[in-house]
């Protein structure tokens, strides 16, 4: 959480970092501030708001300065008022933090600090022991401060005595870095580089970072050089703005065909699922007796389908667990556990933990990831990137996807490498997989009609989703993405649920959202819907084109998905779910990609 950008070089810092936390600011959006240092003098502008406060802020003093640092901040240590938003200053040192520093009250007593610290936050406590260690030598002040504290952190440092120069370490938060056209950067996540350069690298974990306009050194805490490992951005610049929509969570659904098409068509060779690309041997697929599948939210939700497609293809156990539980729960894996971890930014801080563990008992491990050379895509041993582009809406739709797209490779490889189906039933799951985003096309295109039916829940205080099986497993998102972008409370219940307890909250003309996708499930689920009618349910129902309807049985509204086998419904159905929750905040008039409390990226466990 929070994004944190840095600049220096010939161009206007302020401009530049501005512009950047913008593009970060869906990692935090408490509060947000900067720093420049000019000619041995530092000057600091922040605020409680957004970065467009701090804009205005910046607007009425302009200060000068080629050299800065910069952030935008989800609060945890302090609550979110001025003195609380980052940068923070202690003596000669400014400094800006992604992280939480659990030892920061050790600390304050070890170096006597009481009432000499102006915020809440253990930033500034970061700052003040930075500056007791500073004696005109930067690298050797933040060597030994590192070693003191406990927790997380990416730290950016300016130094009132280092003219034009910025530098960081970090420890399980991300910072990437990059040369730009007279300059360097640093920043959260490439989202704030790429539109200056390609050409990355992530900062190692306890190496210290210099930045200067004539460009980038990297030590290790001994102190000794250390060579730069490059990377390069494929994101497509253009695919940072909004491109004329209102919101980039609109612009993140309707690039959903294309991220699913960019996800499979490299993976996919003469006709079958191919991951030599990623180097992944196919004794992983025959080797493990369970799989385990770790992720959050709305990862976690792609992973109950994978749960479905691959426990009825394959034969296997398959377990997908919060990774936020993982720990709690004396989670036991081994080596013929195959572990998956899901994650659209490769940075949340539960699964990335999650994953180390499994792997120090031995599970062999592929992650899912969007985000390019992201910690949990190193943390992993092989690693499949879904190409979904960036994704900056909080709420999580593409990603969501492609990851989909990468489980439903995954599964037929697997069928592949164990002989489980003949060539005719390969092909033919192919083929419908290669269908997928042409179906989704054909969604988009009724995105107005689905607008209408979101006015059918628009007012509502509670909605509940109901289906079975797959259908449930996307509910589960669909209640997710409606909850945290338009504040509805919803409840997704697997229907024949309903009758153990919460049938009890059906009343006269309850919104529910009922999705009808699987043949085998149809008549249990039907009778399941009629069940909520009984009691006065006004039913919004998703079934598949040309599906038989009983006579006499009353829908509120009834929307139908193109027609898919069976196990693709999930695909169609769920762009209908993001569009209904994305309708329902735009009517409501909310900011739809910067729900409240929430953050992009969640680097806090
Ligand atoms: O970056 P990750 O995929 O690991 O993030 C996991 C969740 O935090 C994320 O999916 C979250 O639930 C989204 N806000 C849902 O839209």
């Amino acid at each position: 959480m929070c994004g944190i950008i840095g600049y220096t070089g010939k161009g206007k810092a302020a401009q530049i970092m501005l512009d950047a936390l913008e593009l970060l600011e869906y990692r935090g959006y408490d509060s947000a501030g900067i720093a420049l240092l000019n000619q041995g003098h530092t000057q600091i502008l922040k605020s409680a708001g957004r970065v467009k406060d701090l804009r205005k802020l910046y607007a009425g003093q302009k200060p000068d300065g080629q050299c800065g640092i910069g952030h935008t901040r989800w609060a945890t240590h302090g609550g979110v008022c001025d003195k609380n938003a980052h940068p923070h200053r202690f003596g000669r040192i400014t400094l800006i933090h992604n992280g939480i520093i659990e030892n920061y009250r050790e600390l304050i007593e070890k170096y006597h600090l009481q009432g000499k610290l102006e915020s809440e936050t253990d930033t500034e406590v970061v700052a003040a022991v930075v500056e007791r260690f500073y004696t005109g030598d930067p690298y050797s002040a933040l060597r030994r401060t590192v070693l003191k504290l406990k927790g997380t952190f990416a730290l950016a440092v300016l130094f009132d005595d280092q003219p034009d120069k910025i530098f960081a370490v970090r420890n399980v938060s991300p910072i990437v870095a990059a040369v730009t056209d007279g300059g360097a950067m640093l920043s959260s996540d490439v989202a704030a580089i790429v539109p200056y350069t390609q050409d990355y690298f992530v900062v190692p974990e306890f190496h210290v970072v210099s930045l200067s306009p004539e460009g980038i050194e990297l030590f290790d805490l001994s102190g000794d050089r250390e060579e730069i490992e490059w990377m390069k951005a494929d994101w497509d610049v253009g695919k940072s703005g909004k491109e004329g929509y209102p919101f980039y969570m609109e612009k993140e659904i309707m690039e959903q065909p294309d991220a699913v098409r960019e996800t499979i068509l490299p993976r996919i060779r003469n006709g079958k699922p191919d991951f030599s690309q990623e180097g992944i041997p196919d004794e992983m697929f025959v080797d493990c007796k369970r799989i385990c599948v770790i992720a959050c939210g709305t990862a976690m939700h792609a992973g109950l389908v994978g749960k479905s497609l691959i426990q009825a293809m394959i034969g296997i156990h398959v377990d997908v667990v919060m990774a936020s539980e993982f720990m709690y729960n004396d989670p036991v894996v081994d080596k013929e556990t195959l572990v998956i971890a899901i994650s659209q930014s490769g940075e949340t801080i539960d699964t990335l933990e999650a994953l180390k563990f499994a792997r120090k008992c031995g599970s062999p491990s592929i992650s899912i990831v969007n985000v390019k050379g992201a910690s949990i895509a190193r943390a992993s041993e092989y690693v499949v990137y879904t190409n979904a582009g960036p994704e900056i809406a909080v709420a999580s739709t593409k990603a969501y996807t492609t990851q989909l797209a990468v489980l439903y490779l995954l599964t037929a490889r697997m069928a592949m490498a164990r002989n489980l189906w003949d060539e005719k039933k390969l092909t033919g799951y192919m083929q419908e997989l290669s269908r997928v985003p042409e179906v989704m096309e054909q969604v988009l295109k009724t995105k107005e009609e689905i607008h209408r039916l979101a006015g059918v829940i628009l007012n509502a205080k509670d909605v509940f989703m109901i289906g079975r099986g797959l259908d449930y497993s996307i509910l589960l998102e669909g209640s997710l993405k409606l909850k945290e972008v338009s504040y509805i409370h919803s409840e997704a219940y697997a229907s024949g649920e309903l009758k153990h307890g919460t049938i009890a909250l059906i009343t006269e003309d309850t919104p529910v959202i009922a999705v009808v996708t699987q043949d085998k499930l149809k008549s249990k689920e039907l009778s399941n819907i009629r069940e909520v009618q009984s009691r006065g349910a006004r039913v919004l129902l998703l079934i598949k084109e040309n599906e038989a309807l009983e006579e006499g049985q009353e829908w509120s509204c009834v929307y139908r998905l193109p027609k898919m086998e069976d196990s693709f419904m999930v695909m169609p159905a769920s762009v209908v779910l993001q569009l209904i929750a994305y309708y329902v905040s735009l009517d409501k008039g909310l900011d739809v990609d910067k729900p409240r409390n929430l953050a992009k990226v969640v680097t806090v466990e």
